[in-house]
């Protein structure tokens, strides 16, 4: 089968997330598995420096017209990589920037026009490199392609067999516009209705998605049961609810090749379970690049390493910061994103120097040593999709705290000190009281030598490989393709 990938993200080209690694990751698995996959992305400045040399050609000039002007965009063969083609939108006035949304705290207003332009010339390019089964769209950046394929193209006997699925990495994020987008991108007016992209007077690109997609999927089982609730659904919960026959939950798998502590060329020192050793010389690494060399053996090392964002739970980790700094415990923290949780992080190591220490930066390295270096995992999200970090955390032994939501309750299990079963620390309600005490559990378990070896070979253990859930998208494919057939 030919599936064409389209997103705003994909590992090594652009990264802000977890979008990234599993568009980079999802796609060779499938290629193993005998299927021809294409990857589209957009020409970020970022991706023009990742190629080597000139850029080649694939596709010349595409016109994408919009109200009142046209824009040109070129697809430059970005070369085949493990079994998978890679194609890059260019459009330098659109997408020749280092950002990929928008500047420090903000997106760039004309969006709606970079991820419009995107999604139309993902399909004007199919049909010059080859039109796919199925168009497997990502979150709201790329959500406009099932759109133009049942409106605009629904007469164009080149595309209108092809099959869509949507995966949903984060409803939180959608893609709201004034309603003259709707004209602007030239689209007809009856789309802007409110069961179609309406939403509150806006032109909301997710919505879009969710509506005219074949198959919607999201990245775990307790997110798709989540977003059909008023709580996770961001007010797309009814959308959702209709869908629901359509909708499926597959849980990331994560990409052992990058995440492995026996080979990860990231850190200090390799260790497996079998042989725990080097990861006290990855502890004593991190320690020494946060500055917080001369830690006693005894106190454990609680990293986090996020998108500071309100998704993170981070108001509860502030709440918390007072109780944490009188435990004997260390932190160590590595994120960058919203201004007011830059500067919690900021005050608390300012206030707490030798015992929280905190990096302000997107940093790939020191996020794999983080990984590494510390005994406990932090994350306590309000929601969470997936969530990666905590299956790193497993993979590298460090034993993660998290609240029960989204994928985290899907990949955590409760340690359970008598029957020494188990993988992590997990509370339900979202209050700092909660975190507290889970985090009290863990900090209770650390010292127990031996039982506390025996949680991190626990985590060691499970297996949350790509193998099953490329498996689980074949069938979707073949469900979506079936459908247009
Ligand atoms: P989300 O996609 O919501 O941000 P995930 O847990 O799915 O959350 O994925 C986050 C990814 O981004 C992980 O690969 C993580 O290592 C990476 N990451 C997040 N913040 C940073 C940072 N400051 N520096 C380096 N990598 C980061
Ligand atoms: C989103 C979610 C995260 C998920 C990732 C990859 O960014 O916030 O939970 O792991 O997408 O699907």
């Amino acid at each position: 089968m030919h599936i064409v990938f389209a997103a705003s993200e994909c590992v090594p080209f652009a990264k802000t997330g977890g979008l990234a690694d599993v568009v980079g990751a999802l796609p060779p698995e499938l290629a193993k598995l005998g299927h021809k996959v294409s990857v589209y992305l957009p020409f970020y400045a970022g991706v023009r420096r990742r190629i080597a040399g000139e850029p080649r050609c694939a596709v010349r000039s595409i016109t994408i017209p919009f109200d009142y002007y046209n824009r040109f965009a070129a697809i430059v063969d970005g070369g085949l990589r493990d079994g998978v083609q890679y194609y890059f939108v260019d459009c330098p006035e659109l997408f020749d920037r280092d950002e990929l949304y928008g500047l420090k705290g903000g997106e760039f207003p004309n969006n709606w026009e970079r991820f419009g332009l995107f999604a139309r010339a993902v399909l004007e390019a199919a049909k010059q490199l080859g039109v796919p089964e199925v168009f497997h769209v990502h979150d709201w950046q790329a959500a406009l392609i099932p759109v133009y394929l049942r409106t605009t193209y629904s007469a164009d006997p080149a595309l209108n067999r092809a099959g869509t699925v949507l995966t949903i990495h984060n409803a939180g994020y959608q893609g709201w516009f004034p309603p003259q987008t709707t004209q602007r991108l030239l689209f007809p007016w009856d789309v802007f209705t409110m069961d179609k992209l309406e939403q509150f007077d806006t032109f909301n690109f997710l919505k879009g998605g969710l509506v005219y997609s074949d198959i919607l999927t999201t990245v775990s089982r307790r997110y798709a049961l989540e977003i059909q609730t008023p709580e996770f659904g961001e007010k797309l919960d009814s959308v959702l609810r209709a869908r629901a026959a359509d909708l499926r939950g597959i849980l990331n798998g994560v990409d052992y090749a990058h995440w492995d502590p026996a080979t990860d060329p990231s850190l200090a020192a390799h260790y497996s379970p079998e042989n725990l050793t080097g990861k006290t010389a990855c502890r004593a690494d991190l320690l020494r690049v946060f500055g917080l060399e001369n830690l006693p053996d005894t106190t454990p090392v609680v990293g986090m390493v996020s998108r500071f964002a309100a998704q993170k739970g981070f108001d509860l980790v502030e709440q918390i910061a007072p109780i944490l700094a009188e435990r004997d415990v260390a932190v160590v923290a590595l994120g960058s994103g919203e201004p007011r949780y830059e500067k919690f992080f900021r005050d608390w190591a300012y206030w707490h120097k030798g015992k929280v220490a905190v990096q302000i930066r997107y940093d790939e390295v020191l996020a794999h040593k983080v990984e590494a270096g510390s005994d406990i995992f932090l994350m306590p999200s309000r929601y969470e999709p997936c969530g990666l970090n905590q299956i790193y955390s497993l993979k590298y032994g460090t034993v993660p705290v998290v609240r029960a939501t989204g994928g985290l309750d899907d990949t955590i299990e409760e340690w359970n000190p008598a029957q020494t079963s188990g993988t992590g620390f997990k509370f339900e309600g979202y209050s700092a009281d909660a975190l507290m005490a889970a985090v009290d559990r863990a900090l209770a378990a650390f010292p127990d030598k031996q039982g506390w070896r025996q949680l991190m070979r626990n985590g060691m253990a499970r297996h949350y490989g790509w193998e099953k859930p490329a498996k689980e998208y074949e069938a979707v494919y073949a469900e979506a393709a079936a459908r247009r057939a």
